[in-house]
């Protein structure tokens, strides 16, 4: 693994692995960690020297402002194993400007690539043994920080802990992915967080996406907070339209993510002939498409839900399922994908590091 940008890291090593005791066959998404994680502590203005060491537990104030007023984001990116046993990272370096946006976006200091990359290179070389082979198999690396400064006043917080664990992961959804049209509830709105990956955006889907749970719904497909008539994003991934054969997706704004694998895809697509239409929409082009049949597929795009196809949609209270297709063009992109993040054709756009 290219270690370039390394920096002075103190490594503590854990005493004994838990790897032996990990069924690699039965992971639920996120709930499995490796031994080691990495921490870098920022106070005095300034970023401490980073440390890995075994994952454990810590201790923060009560205080904290991570408690009290969300100050928090993170990141979500993989590591794959290729069939020559090598170990790879797919577009870090977005995951990092992204992260770094999300941090000026909730006033925290950005993290320096040295430690960022350089960190996570060697968090993922130290724990290379939980990144198992095959396609499907991957480690999710979680960068994230927190506001670790006491007192409750509401201002930024001057203390932060960047941190990144590692989770071997499969899949995100085990089934089939049916959505919600949002009609009610919102993601973002222009001048908010939308477009940052803060931990709030994340609870705030939390009950719309219960209650639609409660309905036999995976997930919501949001819409814009002032009208709810444009189609936007998912909860936890990107999402695209196929109409007849042209693929669709929102552009990004100050609402929606700028996904990594939203963003792939989109190359993908353009470099083997797609057309691709990047704009907004409406939920009335939607049902009208899922009425005439000219809808053939709809699918998330993200990190850990990879490309998810999505079955159908419910909107007012009315459910269309989509034609299974012969041919899904979500299935063509995955495979090209994940191609590339397994080394198995070549990565003409140089994207795995
Ligand atoms: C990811 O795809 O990595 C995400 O951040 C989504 C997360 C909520 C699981």
């Amino acid at each position: 693994m290219n270690t370039e940008n390394t920096p002075e890291i103190d490594i503590i090593k854990a005493s004994q692995s838990k790897i032996s005791q990990v069924d690699f066959d039965n992971l639920t998404f996120g709930n499995t960690f490796t031994d080691h994680m990495l921490v870098c502590d920022f106070k005095e203005g300034q970023w401490q020297k980073p440390v890995i060491k075994p994952y454990e537990p810590f201790l923060i104030d009560p205080s904290a402002k991570v408690f009290h007023y969300g100050q928090a984001i993170f990141e979500g990116m993989k590591a794959y194993r290729d069939a020559n046993n090598q170990v790879w990272l797919f577009r870090p370096d977005q995951n990092m400007d992204r992260f770094n946006k999300s941090a000026t976006r909730l006033a925290m200091p950005e993290v320096p690539k040295d430690i960022f990359i350089g960190g996570l290179k060697q968090l993922v070389a130290l724990e290379e043994q939980w990144v198992k082979g095959g396609k499907g198999n991957s480690l999710y690396i979680r960068p994230f920080m927190i506001a670790v400064g006491s007192g409750v006043i509401a201002q930024p917080s001057t203390q932060y802990r960047f941190m990144i664990i590692l989770s071997p992961a499969k899949s995100y959804y085990s089934g089939e992915v049916k959505v919600i049209i949002a009609e009610h509830y919102s993601r973002a709105a222009n001048g908010g967080i939308g477009a940052a990956k803060a931990a709030g955006n994340y609870s705030a889907q939390f009950y719309p996406t219960k209650l639609a749970n409660e309905q036999g719904f995976q997930q919501i497909i949001w819409t814009d907070d002032a009208t709810h008539t444009k189609l936007e994003e998912a909860g936890t991934m990107n999402v695209f339209f196929r109409i007849n054969d042209t693929l669709i997706t929102a552009p990004t704004s100050e609402r929606i993510l700028d996904g990594v694998t939203r963003k792939s895809l989109l190359d993908i697509a353009q470099k083997e002939g797609i057309q691709v239409d990047v704009r907004s929409l409406t939920v009335d082009e939607l049902v009208k498409a899922a009425q005439d049949g000219s809808l053939k597929e709809m699918f998330g795009a993200g990190t850990a839900a990879v490309v998810s196809p999505i079955k159908g949609f419910q909107y007012q209270e009315h459910y269309y399922e989509l034609t299974p297709q012969d041919q899904p063009m979500a299935l063509f992109l995955k495979e090209k994908l994940t191609n590339i993040q397994y080394k198995l054709e070549d990565d003409p756009f140089g994207w795995t590091v």
